[in-house]
């Protein structure tokens, strides 16, 4: 999932793409790609390579920036997500800044990295809640989606064990959106077509303008 406000984008970050490749930052597929209308397949070998695809899609994810992120959008179609919704650290010191001409501080956030492998939906809530939505596969576009407020999850960790947890706020949101990606699933399919073909216009305009 993207990030809904505008993130600084260092230019030390891109420019790391270019020089520093072992750093395994991954491709991210984009909207119309075909792959990513794939349905991903469950994780049965829980070894090496797949701690690789996760170290590689966390990489990625930061790079990018973005909250969440499917493993199809890298053109992995297996079932397995990461999600970092990096709170805040109200331990830290706030950062002084001036990258727009004004001082300012940012409060720094912490990593909080979390792998979802074979993940299930098993019991979401009648109540809806209403997020502005973005995707890395959907660049710089958002729109409002309507999905369960709670759910309760089940899915492995690296290690095969499984875990269940209820979840609300925007990690069952996050997650939800992430789930939509292993059935082929976009969060603009979830809009009504009048609003999918705008959306889809606007990014086609913003792409020739760049
Ligand atoms: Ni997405």
């Amino acid at each position: 999932m993207g990030l809904h406000q505008p993130q600084h984008r260092h230019l030390a970050s891109r420019r790391s793409r270019d020089y520093l490749t072992q750093m395994a930052i991954r491709e991210i597929l984009e909207v119309p790609d075909p792959r990513l209308k794939q349905i991903s397949a469950p994780v049965t070998q829980f070894d090496d390579d797949l701690r690789t695809l996760v170290a590689d899609m966390f990489e990625t994810m930061y790079d990018a920036p973005g909250i969440g992120l499917a493993a199809v959008q890298v053109g992995v179609p297996l079932r397995v997500l990461v999600i970092d919704l990096q709170p805040d650290d109200p331990d830290a010191e706030p950062v002084p800044c001036a990258h727009d001409g004004h001082h300012h501080h940012h409060q720094p956030t912490k990593r909080e990295p979390q792998v979802f492998i074979n993940p299930e939906l098993l019991e979401p809530s009648e109540e809806r809640t209403i997020y502005n939505e973005g995707c890395l596969s959907v660049p710089e576009m958002y729109a409002e989606v309507v999905r369960p407020a709670r759910i309760r999850a089940r899915w492995q960790d690296l290690d095969g064990q499984t875990h269940e947890e209820d979840m609300d706020g925007l990690l069952a949101t996050c997650l939800q959106h992430e789930m939509d990606h292993l059935e082929g699933i976009l969060f603009i399919d979830h809009l009504s077509r009048l609003k999918r073909t705008m959306v889809l216009k606007k990014l086609e305009k913003l792409r020739r303008a760049a």
